[in-house]
């Protein structure tokens, strides 16, 4: 693997904050005490999620019903789940009932693993990889870090604009791209991917595309006169070219499905590294009635069709509503981003009004910003919204 060192010394390393055991945290062998002080290393952040209503209920004192809740990037209106037949319950799970292939086709990929959710894989995947220097978004989905520090990786958080440079991988062994990017929306092209793909798997390193939001983003049959795309209309998925060695692309059914609870996802790359991941995952990780409801999402061409359009246009509506109030979002069919420096107190005005919003620290080159994710397909509840961000505003103003 390559040393030479592109990046600025920014590794983090730090088990202040973490907790992690010493020889778990990348980039932190013990420095022996003849050495001149090392360079500050800022800590690898504590992972926060959206979708904490609970905490909100906690803190605010209001019932969780009484909230509107748009803290994740989660299709409001997902998949129409139907009772299931008695036996998909009582069985156990089989892994040669055919999701892995409808998997594939359904994203055009040569070969699909499924998983418990996309998250199974990025905690186990960093495992499998040689030890290296791996560049991730200083801002974005924050269990990589952590995942690959503990597999003894060294992370290499990259700022925004780092993603616009075409030599990005210099110094690097592996690279982490969120396409988009959650939360920032960034959509990179598959031409600058393979780009970067080329260059990493030539040295052994390896390019993971993590395509969580990427179904609300693809094109066909989305971008007509009628339902016109939010998203640049490029063909941006990596599935179909994902048994190229040195590259992983992983989606997930929680996102444009909204099948966050069912806990499945799935890996597309070659069959020897999705072979070696099934046997470090184990039998059964996901189950009888996860595949199944998996297997009816993914082949229902029609639902798709129409939640393609329907989000696109609540995508574009929830953007307009956020620039009518003043606010400067950057936004893709799931949710819309506002860095702005009053994003926490605009998240706490909001949450006085009871919509609960996703919080983000300043990182990187990212101010601190606000992620909000679509209000359910309800007038009642778009117009709570409209309010909400009035009053939240109005109180920011005063
Ligand atoms: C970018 C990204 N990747 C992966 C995941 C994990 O999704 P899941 O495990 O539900 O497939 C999330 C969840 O929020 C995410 O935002």
């Amino acid at each position: 693997m390559t040393n030479a060192v592109k990046h600025p010394a920014i590794e983090p390393a730090a088990n202040r904050d973490t907790g992690l055991a010493p020889d778990l945290v990348a980039g932190v062998a013990p420095v022996p005490s003849t050495t001149s002080p090392t360079p500050a290393i800022p800590p690898i952040p504590p992972i926060r999620h959206g979708g904490n209503l609970l905490a909100a209920v906690r803190r605010y004192g209001r019932p969780a019903a009484a909230w509107l809740d748009l803290s994740t990037g989660i299709n409001p209106d997902g998949y129409p789940v139907p009772l299931l037949p008695a036996d998909v319950w009582q069985r156990l799970p089989q892994d040669n009932d055919g999701l892995a292939e409808i998997a594939a086709q359904a994203y055009g990929a040569p070969h699909a693993l499924p998983v418990a959710g996309s998250q199974a894989a990025i905690r186990t995947l960093p495992r499998l990889l040689a030890p290296g220097r791996v560049g991730m978004a200083a801002l974005g989905y924050s269990e990589y870090a952590p995942a690959f520090a503990q597999a003894g990786h060294t992370v290499v958080p990259l700022t925004e604009a780092d993603f616009a440079h075409d030599n990005l991988v210099e110094g690097l062994d592996h690279l982490v791209v969120v396409n988009p990017n959650n939360p920032t929306a960034r959509l990179l092209p598959a031409d600058t991917l393979l780009r970067w793909h080329a260059q990493l798997s030539a040295r052994g390193g390896t390019l993971i595309i993590d395509e969580a939001f990427m179904d609300g983003v693809v094109t066909p049959p989305l971008a007509t006169p009628s339902a016109p795309s939010l998203a640049t209309p490029l063909a941006a998925s990596l599935a179909a070219r994902a048994d190229a060695p040195g590259l992983v692309v992983l989606r997930s059914i929680g996102k444009f499905y909204g099948l966050a609870g069912l806990r499945c996802g799935f890996v597309l790359a070659a069959p020897d590294l999705l072979a070696a991941l099934a046997e470090q995952l184990g039998h059964w990780t996901v189950s009888g009635p996860a595949r199944a409801v998996a297997q009816l999402a993914l082949t229902d061409t029609a639902w798709h069709a129409a939640t393609w359009a329907r989000l696109a246009t609540a995508g574009q509506r929830l953007a307009m509503l956020l620039r009518d109030h003043g606010l400067t979002p950057v936004s893709q069919p799931l949710f819309s981003w506002v860095p702005t420096p009053h994003a926490a107190a605009l998240h706490e005005a909001l949450a006085r009004e009871g919509v609960w919003t996703r919080l983000f620290d300043a990182a990187g080159d990212c101010p601190p910003s606000l992620r909000l994710g679509l209000p359910p397909d309800d007038d009642a509840a778009w117009q709570r919204l409209d309010r909400a961000l009035a009053a939240a505003i109005r109180a920011l103003e005063s």
